[in-house]
């Protein structure tokens, strides 16, 4: 799909013809050097820890993303220059936006637009098109509902280790292939749909882990150290707890989660368990959304 489009605008000195078009793996290191630099700008101009903690982390992403058959990825180009990508997976009934990224220099220019749309036109026949929003981002938040976005969660980034040990009878361990169909289910419970596409991604990486009470598995939680791709899902808010308690302990480092807030009950736990609160972000949503029933904590993705 190419897309091209002239626009003049400040604070770029210049017209800018932009092309978007999809990513290719030559594309990877350009793209993510421009997620790097805008994520990096962004976040520091509002006191904010970034979410890619170097360059390498940022194209690293880029160039899995570009790889993967179950993610669209555009690049918008301008001249020979990559000036920012976005993504789309799209392994799922539900697809999910992002990340978002423009060249600082020419931001305000247009660009974000054309990559949302581009996006928002691929995923038009998926049942559901979600995204994370940063909250503190008043034009990715003005941007993505004038496409359409919905607002449905206020969510916070967590980060910490919780002093609570796990509880009599409950059992965390890695996930193995077995426990995919239980796991289907109980997503299935949750959201009224599976993400078995993205479970099935972190379970080749080897980071899940399962609660399990009485040999039944209760709850499942994707990338507990990685935050931005960890999800999870619980059949009750204790059995969420102990997941957590659990994935924390068999994890060396800090664990970190994005957590509905309106939990009000999970979100006062975690805070007592010692969590720190690490940025505000926003659930959006496109097409069908069922109120999730049960505990969970989303991806980036939704
Ligand atoms: C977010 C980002 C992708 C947007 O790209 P961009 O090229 O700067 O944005 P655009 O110029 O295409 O669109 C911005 C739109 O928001 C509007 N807007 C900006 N601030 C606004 C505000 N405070 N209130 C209402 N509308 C606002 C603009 O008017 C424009 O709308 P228009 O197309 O109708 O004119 C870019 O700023 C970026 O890379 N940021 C850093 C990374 C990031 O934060 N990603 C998103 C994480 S949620």
């Amino acid at each position: 799909m190419t897309l091209l489009s002239t626009l003049s605008a400040s604070p770029t000195p210049l017209p800018l013809t932009i092309e978007v078009r999809e990513a290719t793996p030559a594309d990877a290191e350009a793209a993510g050097r421009v997620m790097y630099a805008a994520f990096r700008r962004f976040h520091e101009s509002r006191g904010f820890p970034l979410d890619f903690p170097n360059v390498e982390v940022a194209t690293g992403l880029a160039a899995s993303y570009i790889a993967d058959p179950l993610v669209y990825g555009v690049v918008a180009v301008s001249g020979d220059r990559i000036v920012g990508s976005n993504f789309l997976t799209e392994g799922d009934q539900i697809r999910g936006v992002g990340p978002i990224s423009v060249d600082p220099d020419i931001q305000d220019a247009g660009v974000g637009r054309l990559l949302m749309q581009a996006v928002v036109r691929r995923g038009a026949s998926a049942l559901g098109v979600r995204l994370l929003q940063d909250a503190f981002n008043t034009k990715s938040l003005a941007l993505y509902a004038s496409l359409g976005f919905r607002v449905r969660e206020p969510v916070a980034v967590m980060s910490g280790r919780p002093r609570a040990r796990l509880a009599a009878g409950a059992e965390v361990r890695r996930m193995t292939p077995a426990d995919l169909s239980a796991a289907d289910a109980l997503a299935r419970r949750v959201h009224g749909v599976a993400r078995g596409a993205e479970l099935r991604s972190a379970l080749g990486r080897g980071t899940p882990v399962v609660l399990e009470r009485g040999g039944r598995l209760l709850a499942y939680m994707t990338m507990p150290e990685l935050w931005l791709l960890n999800h999870a899902v619980a059949e009750t808010e204790a059995d969420l707890m102990d997941l957590i308690v659990g994935a924390a302990a068999a994890c060396e480092e800090p664990i970190g989660f994005l957590l509905p807030v309106r939990h009000a009950a999970l979100f006062h736990w975690c805070l007592g368990q010692g969590f720190a609160v690490v940025k505000p972000m926003t659930l959006m949503t496109r097409g069908e959304y069922r109120e999730p029933q049960g505990a969970w904590l989303p991806s980036v993705m939704y």
